[in-house]
């Protein structure tokens, strides 16, 4: 590893906390002019970090800009081999990794943008990604299943989010199905996942699972206002945070089969026990959510008693007034409504 590698590893794993000079010379065996030079080396490239006469050097504790050495300062133990790349500048993350799976990168790959020129969301839709204000990472795996269980990837990627951000930020996030993180109501999070294989074989080869976090967003576009939130004013490490989700859904995807996480999906999920609107043939439809299927899809009872099992698409969440799950008299009261 280059020294200035090795230094921002450090740094990153005492993060605001003093360091000398003269350890730092002795740890990594070169003069303390060289690692002078790569302090301003790493402070030029805007990294933050102070220094004082007879402290040393520290990164500040505040300094929030992504670094392949934060996110594995964060990362430790069982995936401290995983690849990372860090780039100040994407059009996508997703499409970046395509590219590089294409060139004959391996997986698993996690690949991280301050921002993204071109952010991409399901449907075509844009992803809002300005610099510095959200975590857009995209994680490239080759999970053991077939091409027709890949949602179970983005079942998995949601939960991973969810509990990731719970832990370093001290709330309760929960799930939109199919793969949309709530907090208090609105959008946090969106994933976009893109697998690779073949149709007739049921394949699946590789998938790239993208993720963008509304980090440090306080004001969004008029657009997206009413809909969306960020963790702010709460401080989040990016860096951290990209690590918590990488690991949880590496662990996760080492045992898809088994679907640990789906429990945990099903605990989180906004739509289960509330009616929802769906679009099928160009009809809008209105039923029941009962569960979360084994490969991720939504199951809902229609106002006939038929049950039917959403695998992709959108649903809206409608207000308890249209009707909630409680079986007998609120299936009636949802009858009733037009
Ligand atoms: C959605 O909400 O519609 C999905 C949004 C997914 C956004 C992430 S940000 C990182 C990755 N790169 C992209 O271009 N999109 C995903």
């Amino acid at each position: 590893m280059a020294l200035r590698d090795e230094l921002l590893c450090e740094l990153e794993a005492r993060r605001g906390a003093d360091i000398s000079g003269q350890a730092l010379a002795e740890r990594f065996g070169v003069s303390r002019s060289a690692i002078w030079k790569a302090i301003s080396a790493l402070r030029a490239e805007g990294f933050v970090i102070l220094s004082a006469p007879k402290r040393g050097y520290r990164l500040r504790a505040e300094d929030d800009r992504l670094s392949e050495a934060g996110v594995r300062a964060a990362l430790g133990g069982a995936h401290a081999a995983l690849p990372v790349r860090v780039y100040r500048t994407l059009d996508s993350t997703n499409r970046e990794a395509q590219r590089l799976l294409a060139a004959g990168e391996p997986c698993p790959l996690l690949l991280l943008s301050e921002e993204q020129t071109a952010g991409r969301g399901r449907r075509g839709r844009a992803f809002y990604s300005p610099a510095g204000e959200g975590l857009y990472m995209t994680l490239a795996l080759r999970p053991c299943v077939a091409l027709s269980e890949a949602a179970l990837v983005t079942a998995a990627a949601a939960v991973a989010v969810a509990q990731a951000v719970d832990a370093l930020a001290g709330v309760r996030c929960r799930i939109k199905w199919v793969n949309d993180v709530f907090l208090d109501g609105k959008k946090l999070c969106g994933i976009l996942t893109e697998a690779n294989g073949s149709f007739e074989a049921d394949a699946l080869d590789s998938v790239c699972v993208g993720i963008g976090v509304n980090v440090r967003t306080r004001v969004f576009p008029e657009e997206l206002a009413e809909r969306a939130c960020s963790l702010y004013p709460r401080a989040i490490s990016r860096n951290r945070l990209a690590a918590e989700i990488a690991a949880r859904l590496l662990d996760f995807a080492a045992g898809l089969d088994a679907r640990r996480f789906l429990d945990e999906y099903r605990a989180r999920s906004l739509a289960l026990g509330r009616t929802v609107a769906f679009t099928r043939n160009g009809v809008e439809r209105r039923a029941l959510a009962v569960d979360i299927g084994e490969r991720g899809e939504l199951i809902v009872r229609r106002a006939d008693g038929q049950i039917e099992a959403l695998s992709a698409g959108e649903v809206r969440i409608l207000p308890p007034e249209s009707g909630t799950l409680r079986p007998g008299a609120d299936i009636q009261h949802f009858l009733s409504k037009p």
